[in-house]
């Protein structure tokens, strides 16, 4: 059942060209395949991959095949005797009104649309459907004209038909050979939003999103961040685009953030449309970052794609990487740093604690889709971050040229793209490349010895066993480091290379012991194991923002570590909480230093977790804060909060950032007068992002208040679901007691619907991640999910699997969770039929015990 990397084969046939012809109806739709197919080598049978299809006809070279000549099973078509070149016509049936998977042609709503990467091709029509298959497709739509009027494929527009009764076609053409993973098709009545790009050597391009119509004039950040993101690619990386069209469209149901089919991206509809009343600034920039990635890949896998899934990180870790560079390049370089950081602690490191852990080259799988994860895509940034630290910015660009020109058309490896920024960089790359095939967050142990003016630093790196038991090694990685004297200057900082299992750097002409600030900038992605560090001194001196930050995040780990264990609130941290409060630097720099780190953070720390004691001690301590600043902490609301202001500039959103972190911290004190505070703010405010703050301060602290606002909220809001998907989110993600009982009957609400993935990951997905309810001890927060993993296995098995992924820190969990957590995974694990994506996640968290 599983497929392994080491049993990769060459394709044996080659697809010179590919006609395809889509026939859609309400009830099926007819699609007509025609494949010029050459033999690469000796074989006798070709055979395609077909999965849920119904078969009409079958031609050879224009001979309708009979029954013998052919063979169909649950997964492909075998064609016997074929010769050394020939073409195959295939007529096959689908029904993409049933398709609940979102896999291949499917409806959303009343549009008719793809998602093929990575398997789904086979689920339109047979198909060599293996991304090293890389083909011509010219593309023929044809639907009825006035029920889907914007008929749209990949490339250029070709061709219009204007014929027979009611209906009508288009024809397009790409002629860049392509994967059929970005195969894509769109049929509706769509309303649309046009541009134009003029690229550096003067090319026009014709740039269009299509949404439904009335959200035409919710499109203009997405097509500025488009603009913007050809711009910066043709600066940044000298690559342009190579077509005359850009269309991106945008559907309610999709199961990922986004697709970047060729010249025709599908968007799940949350990363495209936005105005400052229905989106909040995190959406803003969501849009910025999914808009430039999608883009990104029309060079980062599209030209150049991968040769087969186990290389996806080729593209998916260095698309992010482009696209966090083109953040920080759009918006706070230091802010980005930390919120990218952030992402990947709360996730991928807590993936990469778990029995689901893998290389961001996984070595085998049984449904690639569970492998779209967070360790392939930004651990794989950091991996490519790491490879521009060491070559520098130069040389980094001479090797990414070297990579597009030297591979440009072809589906190549991890491998080679090491190999590209081997030689442009001209340093040795081999132990590095264990950052590809090896699992586990690395860690660090940091020692240090003060002697005769001499400061020595002592590192020792712990590699952790992979999944399977089998060791791994010591890895390779920058590690840029600083030293500061007691009086606060800057000694020295470097970037020291670490290899080896043990190592020590000297450096000396100190008078005093001068503070160590290591890993700077997070300059790899590692895990700091420091017995102690002077982090109030930090704070104050520590010239690097992430460093600063991570002082800042520190001190406040320790404080409430020591509370967990019964301490008394450390008063040197709440003194340097109020130094951070009198800062007068960057506002939104200053909103991530004041916020506490998060429950999360917590667990992943805790030997056995047990999140009611972090709950308690993070409860305490931000009391304990806002009663001690409750002035200065108003003061700064003031300062900041402008009702009237939708700007979406970076100072105004900065300010709102400032002003809503504070407002949470001091919703800690409970106090009837921070709940007026807060219903005035939503009562007044004219911007998603001071709504959502508000709701979730009133619902922590008031509830007659918050029931109104909800309301409210909810009547004006309740006909656009990608604000009701806040709505579910936020009472999901309540700590307030009844929670689970609210969100099992928000379930039965007109709005939601377990078809659709963006409001299942704000209901359920929300509520799996609500770390009180979820584990509460009753049990009854497992029992709710598994219900629903069962339930949405039937329909998405995609969506199922990652709901499945909420388990999978079990077993790190105490004794009393893990029982009652197990019980739930036996039974659906044991459920008549589940899905392979599901079981595949299950079975994992069930070995590791
Ligand atoms: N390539 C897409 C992106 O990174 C994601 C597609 C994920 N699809 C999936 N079926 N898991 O933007
Ligand atoms: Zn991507």
């Amino acid at each position: 059942q599983a497929i392994y990397l080491k049993d990769y084969k060459k394709p044996s046939f080659a697809i010179r060209e590919v006609n395809l012809t889509f026939e859609l109806f309400e009830e099926y739709t007819i699609v007509t395949n025609v494949m010029k197919f050459l033999k690469l080598d000796n074989v006798q049978e070709l055979r395609l991959h077909a999965e849920e299809l119904e078969l009409l006809e079958v031609f050879l070279d224009d001979v309708a095949l009979d029954q013998e000549s052919y063979t169909i099973d649950e997964e492909s078509l075998s064609v016997k005797n074929v010769a050394e070149s020939f073409t195959l016509k295939i007529v096959n049936k689908i029904y993409p009104h049933k398709n609940t998977e979102l896999e291949g042609l499917y409806k959303s709503g009343d549009i008719f649309c793809t998602q093929c990467e990575p398997e789904g091709f086979r689920r339109i029509t047979p198909y060599l459907d293996r991304p090293d298959v890389m083909s011509v497709f010219t593309t023929t739509v044809i639907a009825d004209k006035e029920k889907y009027p914007i008929l749209l494929s990949n490339g250029n527009k070709h061709q219009c038909h204007e014929n027979f009764d009611g209906r009508h076609g288009v024809t397009w053409h790409d002629p860049h050979p392509k994967p059929s993973y970005l195969f894509a098709l769109v049929a509706g009545d769509l309303g649309s939003v046009s541009d134009e790009f003029t690229t550096m050597s003067g090319n026009k391009v014709a740039l269009n999103i299509y949404v439904d119509k009335g959200n035409e004039s919710k499109c203009s950040h997405a097509m500025r961040s488009l603009k913007e993101a050809m711009r910066w690619d043709e600066e940044t990386y000298g690559r342009e685009y190579d077509l005359d069209i850009y269309n991106i469209v945008a559907v309610d149901s999709f199961n990922m953030g986004a697709m970047e089919n060729k010249g025709l991206n599908i968007f799940n509809s949350a990363y495209v449309l936005a105005n400052t009343d229905t989106a909040t600034d995190a959406n803003f920039m969501g849009i910025e970052s999914v808009i430039a990635h999608e883009y990104f890949h029309n060079w980062t896998g599209n030209r150049i794609t991968c040769r087969d899934w186990f290389q996806l990180t080729l593209k998916e870790g260095l698309t992010v990487f482009r696209d966090q560079s083109f953040s920080a390049d759009m918006n706070s370089r230091e802010v980005q740093r930390i919120e990218d950081v952030k992402g990947l602690r709360e996730r991928q490191f807590v993936e990469d604690a778990s029995p689901t852990r893998h290389p961001i080259q996984p070595k085998s799988y049984i449904s690639m889709n569970n492998f779209y994860t967070s360790t392939v895509y930004e651990k794989g940034a950091e991996v490519i971050r790491m490879m521009h630290t060491l070559l520098g910015e130069e040389k980094y660009r001479a090797a990414m040229d070297l990579y597009f020109n030297t591979f440009d058309g072809e589906a190549v490896t991890t491998g080679d793209f090491v190999w590209a920024m081997e030689q442009a960089g001209g340093i040795d790359l081999k132990q590095f490349q264990l950052w590809y095939h090896q699992s586990g967050t690395p860690r660090l142990i940091v020692d240090e010895k003060f002697e005769n003016g001499v400061y020595t630093l002592m590192l020792t790196q712990k590699i952790l066993d992979d999944v399977d038991g089998s060791k791994q090694a010591p890895m390779y990685y920058p590690l840029k480091m600083a030293l500061i004297n007691q009086d606060g200057a800057l000694a020295l900082e470097k970037m020291l290379i670490v290899s080896k299992e043990k190592e020590s750097f000297s450096f000396d002409g100190f008078a005093f012991k001068p503070v160590l600030s290591i890993n700077r900038d997070f300059s790899a992605p590692i895990i700091i194991e420091q017995q102690e560090s002077d982090y109030a001194f930090l704070m104050k001196y520590d010239t690097n923002s992430f460093t600063q930050y991570e002082a800042t995040q520190n001190f406040a780990i320790e404080t409430l570590e020591s509370m967990m264990q019964g301490s008394k609130i450390d008063e040197a941290f709440v003194e340097a909480y109020g130094y951070l409060l009198d800062l007068d630097i960057d506002l939104s720099y200053k909103a991530l230093l004041l916020e506490l780190p998060s429950i999360s953070t917590l667990m992943q720390r805790q030997e056995v977790i047990d999140c009611q004691i972090i709950y308690s001690a993070h409860e305490d301590l931000a009391k304990h804060l806002a009663d001690v600043f409750q002035e200065k902490l108003l003061q700064i609301y003031k300062e900041n909060h402008n009702p009237d202001s939708d700007a979406i500039d970076a100072k105004s959103i900065a300010q709102r950032a400032i002003k809503n972190r504070v407002l949470k911290l001091l919703s800690a004190s409970e106090t009837k007068e921070i709940a007026l505070i807060a219903k005035e703010q939503y009562d007044n405010s004219i911007t998603m992002t001071d709504r959502v703050t508000a709701l979730d301060v009133l619902e922590h602290t008031d509830e007659p208040l918050a029931e109104e606002a909800f309301k409210d909220f909810y009547n004006k809001y309740k006909d656009n679901t990608l604000v009701m998907n806040k709505y579910f989110g936020l009472l999901s993600s309540s700590l307030r007691d009844d929670i689970l009982h609210r969100v099992k009957t928000l379930q039965n609400d007109e709005v939601y619907d377990d078809k659709v993935p963006n409001l299942v990951r704000s209901l359920v997905g929300t509520f799996a991640r609500n770390h009180k309810h979820f584990h509460a001890k009753d049990g009854e927060g497992y029992k709710f999910v598994a219900d629903k993993i069962v339930e949405i296995d039937k329909i998405n098995p995609q969506m199922a699997s990652g709901l499945c992924s909420t388990f999978k820190i079990y077993d790190k969990m105490n004794k009393e969770n893990q029982k009652l957590m197990k019980r739930e995974l036996m039974r659906v694990i044991s459920t008549q039929g589940l899905s392979k994506n599901s079981f595949e996640i299950i079975d994992k968290i069930l070995k590791e015990q």
